[in-house]
């Protein structure tokens, strides 16, 4: 039974009678951060693989047909489930170690991605531009992630179909064809989407021409998966530049695939026959070491971020050096030092190489407290501002107009009660609670964990005074 099911018949009062198994202990136990914050972070901290590209190139391993071996995996919860997904279509998986795992795709068994699988993360839709590539169908359920307002896919529909593949969205009740998607979403169909199932299907995939309408990280990934066996040649324009859009085509590469140009705003992707295993090592996550880059910057911290690509994060210092923070660029190192005021900036969130919306609610937080008045536009998400509620809970003065907030610098921060309601505002509450003097404690922490490897151990390594507390709550512990 899902926790949200349990924990409302326990707060309904319609818990008696329920027949629940042990197990389901595990399932319904609470999670929270306790983060005493007021200390400078200081030390060093070494960044994990980047999400965003492992959650490519694992589907990605479907076409090698071979046996890959891909390291520097990070160690959280959308890795996993990517995992799994794997090894339910038929993939043979080994554990080289916590970040080096084995994956023979040989034979596989099965195209349609699980539902309850594809639903815990927004990455699923990889897994379409995969199977489709290699057995012409797949099936994936409307893919979950963050709540970030409405997430269409209807580019990627867009890419499957020009290279001559079918689709299909269903509703529930009703099948839609990929054009009409963008009516469906604009009229404010999201809720419906939730529950729907995309089936993809392909006699023969042949190389097209396409102009993306949206730049979209997810679409120019799915195109490029999905055009590398196809007859011909691809060639996609108005693409994402993300350093995992070039992630994915350098694995791709090595497994035999000729993509040139990512990175770029046209990709060319020249169909080959086949496609054979390699050995590959995941680029280090951008947004992770944004995150503590941050982090360092907002307790007034000197922190050395390890194992980083000083290109991938310069939309993200030039930020900070501009806020007055001190950022010091090595070979694959940055070192974060603050010692004076916060400046206030104005920051436009926007595609690669553009300052990355993931980092936005991130950086909010550390303008809470600059010597001025920030201005914040998130140019890539409706709903991005949701973190702006729980900082205000901490004395923050934000106000919040459409697609822009105004940030009133602050003097401090106090502790509160927060809540982690998608992953970086997560992440973003973590950070408010390190700058604030005492207790606060942050629930909802699945969402963080999606993304953040380790992050109660890097933290303790900065000197953060952070635990994880799991409890139950009472009425349900009773009952079990
Ligand atoms: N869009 C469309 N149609 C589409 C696809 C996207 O209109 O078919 C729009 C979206 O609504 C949005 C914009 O295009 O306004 C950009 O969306 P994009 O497709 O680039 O986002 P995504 O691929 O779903 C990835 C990351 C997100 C990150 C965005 C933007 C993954 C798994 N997720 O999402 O990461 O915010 O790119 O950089 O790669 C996160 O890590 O916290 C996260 C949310």
């Amino acid at each position: 039974m899902h926790i949200r099911q349990l924990l409302w018949k326990m707060l309904s009062g319609t818990l008696t009678g329920l027949r629940l198994r042990a197990s389901d202990k595990e399932i319904i136990k609470l999670e929270k951060f306790v983060i005493t914050g007021g200390k400078p972070l200081h030390g060093e901290v070494t960044i994990s693989g980047a999400k965003n590209a492992a959650v490519g190139v694992l589907p990605a391993t479907i076409l090698a047909a071979d046996v890959c071996v891909i390291e520097n995996l990070p160690d959280i919860s959308d890795v996993a489930v990517s995992l799994k997904i794997l090894s339910v279509l038929g993939a043979q998986i080994k554990m080289i170690n916590r970040n080096t795992y084995e994956i023979d795709t040989t034979h596989l068994t099965g195209t349609n991605v699980p539902d309850d699988l594809s639903r815990q993360m927004r990455a699923s839709y990889y897994f379409l531009g995969a199977l489709l590539s290699r057995f012409g169908k797949a099936q994936v359920a409307m893919p979950g992630g963050c709540n970030l307002g409405p997430r269409p896919i209807d580019q990627h529909l867009k890419v499957f179909s020009a290279l001559g593949a079918e689709d299909s969205v269903d509703y529930g009740m009703i099948t839609v064809r990929a054009k009409e998607m963008k009516v469906f979403s604009a009229l404010g169909a999201e809720d419906s989407v939730d529950y729907g199932m995309i089936t993809v299907r392909a006699k023969e995939m042949n190389g097209a021409h396409i102009f993306f309408d949206k730049v979209s990280v997810g679409a120019t990934m799915n195109g490029m998966l999905s055009a590398v066996m196809a007859k011909g040649q691809t060639i996609l324009e108005n693409c994402a530049k993300e350093p995992h859009v070039v992630d994915l085509a350098n694995f791709l590469n090595m497994c035999g695939a000729n993509i040139r140009g990512a990175g770029t705003d046209v990709i060319k992707v020249r169909g080959v026959e086949k496609m054979h295993g390699c050995t590959y090592s995941i680029i280090p996550d951008q947004i992770e070491a944004g995150s503590y880059m941050v982090a360092a910057a907002a307790t007034g911290g000197d922190v050395l971020v390890k194992n980083v690509t000083p290109k991938h994060l310069e939309p993200i210092t030039e930020k900070l050096r501009r806020a007055g923070v001190e950022v010091e660029e090595f070979d694959d190192a940055v070192r974060v030092r603050r010692t004076g005021d916060i400046l206030p900036l104005k920051i436009n969130t926007m595609p690669h190489p553009g300052f990355p919306t993931d980092m936005q609610p991130l950086m909010g937080v550390l303008l809470s407290v600059a010597k001025g008045t920030s201005t914040v536009t998130e140019s890539v998400w409706d709903n991005r501002f949701r973190y702006v509620d729980e900082l205000r809970k901490m004395g923050a003065n934000v106000q919040v107009d459409g697609q822009v907030a105004v940030f009133e610098g602050v003097d401090k921060l106090t502790p509160a009660p927060l809540r982690a309601l998608d992953l970086r505002a997560g992440a973003a509450m973590v950070v408010a609670a390190l700058m604030a003097d005492g207790t606060s404690e942050i629930e909802e922490i699945g969402h963080i964990e999606r993304g953040y490897e380790n992050i109660v151990e890097k933290l303790r390594g900065l000197g953060a005074d952070i635990s994880k507390v799991e409890r139950m709550p009472a009425a349900l512990d009773q009952a079990l």
